[in-house]
């Protein structure tokens, strides 16, 4: 196929939008940029750091700071430390919204993604990628699944690398999160109006993987 295109993959906590879109990605030749991975490293930074989570100022200025980069393999660093595995922590978890809130750190962070996205052959997923980031992405997908499924995934997810994980814990963290991020005032978590939803609750992964790639190549 010889036209390069954005393809941006939005939806809540677990919806299968990381998984689906390095698989997309690589079907089609295209970069994979996880976008959450960067709100991550930011939170991580922060706490590791001891600023106050409701300093924004002082949020915002240490991002200003900060360099994150993620590889091919997707390993994640910041200021040149491998944090990988540190971003993924329940402690990053649980504080990620209320960074990922702060008005003039989604700015910044628009701004870095915007730069990464701009050469298109390239799958983008997030909560505003189709919104705010890529608006003019030639395919918009917006993934959604009932909040049992989505914490039954996690839960199979963190039991099958051998993490302790509580499933009742995992469903009232993804409904708080999904909550915080829908209600935020700057670009929340939101279908955009183009968008094709798709229901992944009875979806395996690969046909998830499937309509995407069918829109894609008709497009
Ligand atoms: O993979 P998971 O659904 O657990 O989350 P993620 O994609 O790593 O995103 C973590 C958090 O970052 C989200 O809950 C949002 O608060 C924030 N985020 C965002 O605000 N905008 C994005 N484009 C991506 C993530
Ligand atoms: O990126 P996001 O938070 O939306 O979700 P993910 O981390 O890609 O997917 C969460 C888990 O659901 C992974 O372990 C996937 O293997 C699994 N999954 C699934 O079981 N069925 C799907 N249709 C999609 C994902």
């Amino acid at each position: 196929k010889e036209k390069k295109i954005a393809i941006a993959i939005d939806g809540p906590a677990a919806a299968g939008k990381s998984t689906v879109a390095k698989i997309v990605a690589k079907k089609l030749g295209y970069i994979y940029i996880d976008t959450g991975a960067m709100y991550r490293s930011l939170t991580y930074s922060v706490l590791h750091h001891h600023i106050d989570i409701q300093n924004k100022e002082e949020v915002v200025r240490h991002l200003h700071n900060l360099s994150i980069d993620i590889n091919k393999e997707q390993q994640v660093f910041v200021n040149n430390e491998n944090v990988t595995d540190a971003i993924r922590s329940e402690q990053v978890t649980n504080n990620v919204s209320i960074i990922a809130s702060i008005a003039d750190v989604r700015k910044e962070m628009v701004q870095r993604q915007q730069k990464l996205a701009n050469k298109r052959a390239v799958v983008m997923d997030g909560r505003d990628i189709g919104t705010h980031v890529i608006p003019d992405a030639e395919i918009k997908v917006f993934l959604i699944a009932s909040v049992s499924e989505r914490a039954k995934r996690r839960h199979e997810e963190n039991t099958q690398k051998g993490f302790p994980s509580n499933l009742h814990q995992i469903k009232n963290e993804i409904e708080k999160r999904d909550k915080m991020d829908s209600e935020r005032e700057v670009s929340p978590l939101k279908k955009a109006e183009d968008a094709i939803e798709i229901d992944t609750t009875h979806l395996s992964i690969d046909q998830v993987a499937e309509k995407i790639l069918d829109l894609a190549i008709s497009n």
